[in-house]
């Protein structure tokens, strides 16, 4: 168990590299949360409560310095995902790096879920079908209550920002991954329906008022609240109809299912991809869906330039990924307007700038007047 101090959750108000990148997620808008009192921050900044090298039991330190050969002369903690898994970067006093990324006892009543083991089996058993886009694996291991991974400490650059040369890349090389799967073989154990779970949001929204009041009341004026409403009920049937070819698709290939700029490196032409505990069989074009929406809303390309990348590498069925970025806003849609989780404090904020791309997309893929409200939704 980490000390208590660990468990307290820490909010940063500097300029620091970290601050600067959950400024850059939108984590978090205080003239906004002042007013919303649910969606209220502490502070102007918040970042997960990552424990340092320090608190990680010195049997699991040993043992690292023992399965790596060599010793641990510095640890530098990693941000950028959206939890508080303890990350870092290992330089060893043979001069070459590891990557460690562990999970721990939690606090009572913590939101957050671990899904360590699904990890270590898709590095254990898809080595052939993700290298070279995931880091090399180096072992894993089980001590007082901790669960780690050592993996490849990748090099890359970091994005954002994005630029049209990075997008197309990063697009390119996503596609090489799905090229390499596509209509093959896949694992039996591997999850087939985890894109399914992305259908049926805007129905919920279309039928339920309750619902559609909780998404329409994050809006800042009375206007965009009423405008938010009246187009949920005027779309929300068409945005429910685009989500059947999503149900419907057959041809499979192995997706990430979380790629985002938090859990990727750009190398060269090659795009290294980390945090894989989500994969799964599905179509290809879901996971780009995902990806794209994220990649603008950073500031980078346009989705629709996105896809044209893409589909010179891997052709895009249009049915299929109009239904994905429809399932993807609706999912959104549903997350960006749930109560705040302990323990993951720029998450909702996160879901809710994905809102916004994802669903500007899905409106114009499904020609439908642009959702301008939208531009009213708290960050
Ligand atoms: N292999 C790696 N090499 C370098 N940095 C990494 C590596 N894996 C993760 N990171 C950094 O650590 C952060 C958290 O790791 P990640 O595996 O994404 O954990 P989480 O499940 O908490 O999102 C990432 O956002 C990234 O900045
Ligand atoms: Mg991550």
């Amino acid at each position: 168990m980490l000390p208590a101090t660990s468990l307290l959750r820490v909010y940063i108000l500097t300029s620091t590299n970290a601050a600067r990148k959950a400024t850059t997620a939108a984590a978090c808008n205080p003239s906004t949360a002042t007013s919303l009192s649910r969606y209220k921050y502490p502070m102007a900044v918040a970042r997960e409560d990552k424990p340092v090298w320090s608190q990680v039991p010195r049997a699991v330190r040993e043992r690292v310095d023992e399965m790596l050969g060599a010793r641990v002369v510095r640890a530098r903690r990693a941000f950028g995902g959206y939890g508080p898994s303890a990350t870092f970067v290992l330089t060893l006093d043979n001069g070459r790096r590891a990557f460690f990324k562990g999970v721990y006892p939690l606090p009572e009543g913590s939101a957050v879920r671990w899904r360590l083991d699904e990890e270590e089996r898709v590095y254990q058993e898809l080595a052939e079908l993700i290298t070279p886009w995931a880091p090399a694996y180096y072992g894993s291991l089980r001590l007082g209550g901790w669960h780690a991974l050592l993996i490849e400490a990748l090099a890359g650059g970091r994005v954002p920002p994005w630029t049209a040369s990075r997008a197309q890349r990063a697009v390119r090389s996503f596609a090489e991954l799905h090229a390499r799967t596509l209509g093959g073989p896949l694992p039996d154990w591997l999850p087939r329906e985890h894109h399914l779970e992305f259908t049926g949001y805007w129905a919920a929204f279309t039928a339920d008022r309750q619902l559609r009041d909780r998404l329409a009341n994050l809006c800042r004026t009375n206007e965009a609240k009423l405008d938010a409403a009246n187009w949920i009920v005027a779309h929300g049937p068409a945005l429910s109809a685009a989500e059947a070819p999503l149900v419907s698709a057959r041809r499979f290939a192995l997706l990430h299912f979380d790629t985002r700029s938090d859990n990727i490196r750009l190398d060269g032409n090659l795009l290294r991809i980390f945090d894989w505990p989500f994969a799964c069989a599905g179509p290809a074009e879901f996971d780009l869906a995902a990806f794209a929406q994220s990649i603008t809303l950073e500031g980078g390309p346009e989705p629709e330039q996105l896809t044209a990348w893409y589909s010179e590498v891997l052709p895009l069925g249009d049915d299929v990924l109009a239904a994905s970025v429809v399932g993807v806003s609706g999912f959104f849609a549903d997350r960006g307007s749930s109560h705040d989780l302990p323990g993951l404090p720029r998450l909702r904020s996160f879901q809710r700038s994905q809102l916004k791309s994802s669903l500007r997309w899905a409106a114009r893929l499904l020609s439908l007047p642009a959702p301008t409200w939208l531009d009213a939704l708290v960050d």
